[in-house]
């Protein structure tokens, strides 16, 4: 409804005598040029929209509380965990992946799960999905993958072929594959699925030493799945099905929460863990068994107040793993290293040189740096210097700096293809195995459904890999391409 009686204004504040009139040569004659508030009102709407992210276009956000539950600081000197109780404000955004902006949220795809904690230190960026695991192990891959997952250059369509091409060459991908094509790649929205900040990442604790973590959020509202039957039912008749449940539940003060947890595993656990099982720890392709690496309880983590304008706070938010905080670290997870430049540089484009500087963006504690200048600079530095002064030598800090040691590298510089060596198939297996024997039917019920059409080069790669990861996995996939006909 708008219906307020404010004084309607043109962006420069001078009051529009006439909102529902242009100004006209006579009564049917052309428009004049001097009608300013009709023309900025035309020229913002054609500027409305912003490129949208080239992946992960379609989301849902909302702002919320992290709490702490238990004390962890005796790994890590991050403020934000300095004492049970303290609360953080967080922005969490929600996505599909593959789809454009105007696709349905219930496709079957990986969910982003990214949260943002506004802490006195900065702003730390956890940009995580809802699985453990990813596709691939080398951002050298991240576009091709990517492009087989959005259309068909030519016939501007989206492509199974081209999507199972990738995957049956790429045998890494099964593990997440596997979890892709469970009811766990059609979650019923937002609510209802656990995140994962994926990647191995560091804390450091007040002497400098480092434990490597992974990051875990359990939903209280319980896993709930959408059967693919279901998940494409509402494709057509809710599109905007998981905005629609998350941006309710909060207006109706149902605030759906997480339990925050965190794996920890030390330098010498991982030697001996990678010397046992032959997996990295920096492998993004794989998980920690909870039995080696239990989960250790951190927090709480509620959203709690709805956005109040989509395109300002949802759609200009601006995510960023190279966003970390003092007593968090990072690790050599190749994937990682490769997100550390990707998104800055993607926001750079799609929102612009200080999009640091929107309510969204900035951080809560007080900023100072020397740069400045660009389109919209907002927070342009007043009157301080804009420079840094040099200082003296000898008084730089050590390691990576915050008190965060380095890492000790080896090997030398080169181009190293892992395929030969790695195992790509027991933990796939370990999670078909995992599945009670109904969420195997769907399973494999869901891949026979989408390669079916797919040429049969391709389809016998990838039951091959299905085979090598569990017998019964293959030869449930092709009982089930039998039964829709082979
Ligand atoms: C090397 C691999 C990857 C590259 C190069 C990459 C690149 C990108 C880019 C360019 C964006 C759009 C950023 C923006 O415009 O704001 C994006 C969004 C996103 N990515 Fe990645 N990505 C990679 C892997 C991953 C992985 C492994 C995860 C999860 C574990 C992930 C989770 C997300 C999420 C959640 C978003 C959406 C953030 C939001 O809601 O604004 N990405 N990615």
């Amino acid at each position: 409804m708008n219906d307020t009686p404010k004084r309607l204004t043109t962006a420069s504040g001078i009051p529009v005598p006439d909102n529902q009139n242009s100004l006209s040569a006579g009564r049917n004659g052309p428009l004049l040029l001097q009608d300013f508030h009709l023309i900025e009102k035309l020229q913002h709407f054609n500027r409305e929209r912003i490129p949208e992210r080239v992946v992960h276009a379609k989301g849902s956000g909302a702002f919320g509380t992290f709490t702490v539950t238990h004390d962890i600081s005796r790994l890590t000197t991050a403020r934000l965990f300095e004492a049970i109780g303290k609360r953080t404000e967080a922005f969490v955004r929600f996505s599909t992946v593959g789809g454009e902006r105007g696709s349905a949220d219930t496709e079957r795809d990986p969910r982003g799960f990214a949260v943002r904690f506004y802490t006195e230190d900065g702003n730390w960026d956890l940009a995580g999905n809802n699985t453990p695991m990813f596709f691939i192990k080398d951002p050298i891959k991240f576009p091709d993958f990517v492009h087989t997952q959005k259309r068909d250059p030519q016939t501007n369509l989206k492509s199974p072929t081209m999507m199972w091409d990738f995957w049956s060459r790429a045998p890494e991908s099964l593990h997440q594959v596997t979890m892709l094509f469970s009811d766990r790649g059609t979650p019923d929205g937002y609510r209802h699925m656990d995140g994962f900040g994926s990647h191995t990442f560091s804390l450091i604790d007040a002497r400098g030493e480092r434990v490597w973590v992974k990051w875990h959020f359990k939903t209280q509202q319980g896993v709930r799945n959408l059967t693919a039957k279901d998940a494409l039912k509402l494709a057509g008749e809710d599109p905007d099905y998981a905005q629609r449940d998350l941006f309710g539940a909060i207006s109706r003060g149902e605030f759906p929460r997480w339990n925050v947890f965190v794996q920890v595993m030390r330098e010498e656990e991982r030697l001996a863990w990678e010397a046992r099982t032959r997996w990295s720890a920096f492998d993004l392709t794989k998980v920690w068994p909870h039995a080696d690496f239990p989960r250790q309880p951190v927090g709480v983590l509620e959203l709690n107040r709805n956005p109040d304008n989509y395109h300002a706070e949802v759609e200009q938010v601006a995510f960023s793993p190279a966003n970390i905080v003092p007593g968090l670290g990072f690790s050599p997870d190749k994937m990682l290293q490769g997100r550390l430049f990707a998104y800055h540089d993607a926001q750079l484009y799609r929102v612009g040189t200080n999009h640091q500087q929107l309510p969204v963006n900035r951080p809560r504690c007080p900023v100072h740096h020397h740069q400045r200048d660009g389109a919209m600079a907002v927070a342009n530095g007043g009157a301080e210097p804009n420079y840094g002064a040099v200082i003296a030598a000898g008084t730089s800090p050590r390691g990576f700096g915050h008190g965060e040691p380095g890492w000790a590298l080896e090997g030398s510089a080169g181009r190293y293809d892992p395929r030969a060596e790695d195992d790509d198939y027991t933990q796939a297996g370990n999670l078909f195995r995992l599945l009670t024997a109904a969420e195997k039917d769907s399973l494999v019920r869901n891949i026979a459904g989408a390669i079916r059409s797919v040429a049969v080069d391709i389809r016998e790669r990838q039951l091959a890999h299905f085979d090598r990861a569990d017998g019964d996995y293959g030869a449930g996939v092709r009982a089930a391409l039998l039964a829709l006909g082979g």
